[in-house]
């Protein structure tokens, strides 16, 4: 109820809507990538080898003649593509999933090598990974595919914690892996951890973070447990007392992650990760708008978002039978733009006011000025004039409206689409 309450009131004064409806309607794709001179790419993979009972992402068990259809079906997207882009320049390139490495052997390089063809990609690749699937050879194919920054998703490096993850491997066996993936000169290796975990200590989030920092990993990003309510984990708990660690837990693990972080010199760029300094990021999509590939691929461009289908069969025969699998759009008008913009930028913790000015012609303190000031008061960013930098005061705070926001949107988008792969609309 109350953050209900907090929600409908800050989207009225960001974006003047009382609510967000994405409708069945496919965008005019020529305009759509007319007005853009550089992208980002995110490509979909959806397979898994296991369902975790807390992921909220779109996947379903990896089954090898599915992986090979869903090859081609993403090859025909990119030529579908290909003619709207044409020349420009693809600044940014990221394979996510589900496990992007469940297709190392039936079809992720076939699709890199259409994409290299028919794109001009000018950026190197990103992608999330699982740690049993990272053996010698398979960090060699994923090098020969011109990976340059790998995730791993560890999540815990306490046995008992793996466990309640159900994930299938050991403390033991994954700090294997991750020495051998940060031996393998990848210009970054990032590694996930879920803090907030049930029964977690303190100790156990400050040995993490040491035991990762000692093994010379580039990059943290450490999120603590969402629940989603439509994933196992959501349902289960939905009737039961359980009570999760509360918000002020939470600013505690991070302040015991940040103080590990900081003192190995590493620095914050985004909420939840931290980089070791001299490395570049590990990232997604780093430029504001976007094409996403691959079934539930979403695409943020000028003044539209819109989301393929979510539903594997359906994706693929969409693209079978001369058909894009888009399922739902959404008109962006100006207010929601530069609303977006505002958010994902403070994301990452900092971004230039000149950079919004380019974007959309305004002045940032003309639109935004009136809250930058309280906020800066109070602790929560700094306003160097040019530049606006979040605290991590401000951080926290943030995470705090994601779940409000970021949480609450997933549930009931990626929600209907996990039931319905095309609904006449959806009202968030
Ligand atoms: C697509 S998965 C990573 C790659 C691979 N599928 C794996 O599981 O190792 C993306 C990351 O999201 C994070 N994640 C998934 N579900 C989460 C949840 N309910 N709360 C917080 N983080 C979550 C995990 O850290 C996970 O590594
Ligand atoms: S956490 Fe990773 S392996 Fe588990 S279901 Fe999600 S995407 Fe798949």
């Amino acid at each position: 109820m109350f953050k209900r309450l907090v929600r409908s009131n800050l989207r009225r004064v960001f974006t003047k809507e009382k609510n967000i409806t994405l409708k069945r309607e496919i965008p005019s794709l020529d305009k759509c990538y007319q007005e853009i001179n550089e992208l980002g790419i995110y490509l979909h993979i959806p397979f898994c080898e296991q369902i975790c009972h807390y992921c909220p992402y779109n996947k379903e068990i990896y089954k090898s003649d599915v992986a090979r259809r869903y090859t081609k079906a993403v090859k025909t997207e990119i030529d579908r593509y290909s003619g709207l882009i044409r020349n420009k320049p693809v600044t940014s390139f990221y394979i996510g999933g589900g496990t992007p490495t469940t297709m190392l052997y039936s079809g992720l390089a076939e699709i890199l090598e259409h994409a290299h063809k028919r794109f001009n990609i000018q950026c190197d690749i990103h992608m999330e990974s699982h740690p049993n699937h990272l053996n010698s050879d398979n960090l060699n194919a994923i090098v020969s595919m011109g990976i340059r920054h790998l995730s791993i998703g560890v999540e815990a490096l306490q046995d008992r914690h793996l466990k309640t993850l159900n994930r299938p491997y050991t403390v033991e066996g994954v700090k294997r892996t991750i020495e051998r993936a940060v031996n393998k000169n990848f210009a970054c290796v990032n590694v996930d951890i879920i803090f907030s975990l049930p029964g977690q200590t303190y100790h156990e989030i400050e040995q993490a973070g040491n035991a990762l920092v000692e093994m010379g990993v580039d990059q943290i990003a450490a999120y603590p447990l969402f629940i989603f309510r439509y994933t196992q984990l959501g349902k289960t708990l939905k009737n039961s007392k359980y009570k999760f660690s509360s918000i002020l837990k939470r600013r505690k693990f991070l302040r015991i992650l940040e103080d590990i972080f900081y003192s190995a010199e590493y620095r914050r760029t985004s909420v939840w990760a931290f980089t070791r300094s001299g490395v570049p990021k590990y990232c997604s999509v780093t430029v504001p708008l976007y094409l996403g590939l691959g079934g539930s691929g979403g695409s943020y461009l000028k003044d539209v978002f819109y989301l393929n289908t979510f539903r594997v069969a359906e994706y693929i025969k969409a693209l079978e039978g001369g058909r894009m699998p888009i399922a739902l759009s959404l008109d962006l008008s100006e207010a929601m733009q530069m609303a977006g913009w505002f958010y994902w930028r403070i994301y990452e913790t900092r971004f230039m006011k000149e950079d919004f000015k380019a974007r959309f012609g305004r002045e940032f303190n003309e639109i935004y000025g009136r809250f930058v000031k309280p906020l800066s008061l109070l602790g929560f960013l700094k306003d160097t004039g040019d530049e606006i930098v979040l605290s991590d005061k401000g951080t926290y705070w943030l995470h705090a409206l994601e779940d409000i926001f970021s949480i609450s949107y997933i549930n009931t988008l990626w929600g209907d689409l996990k039931q319905e792969p095309w609904p006449e609309e959806v009202v968030m």
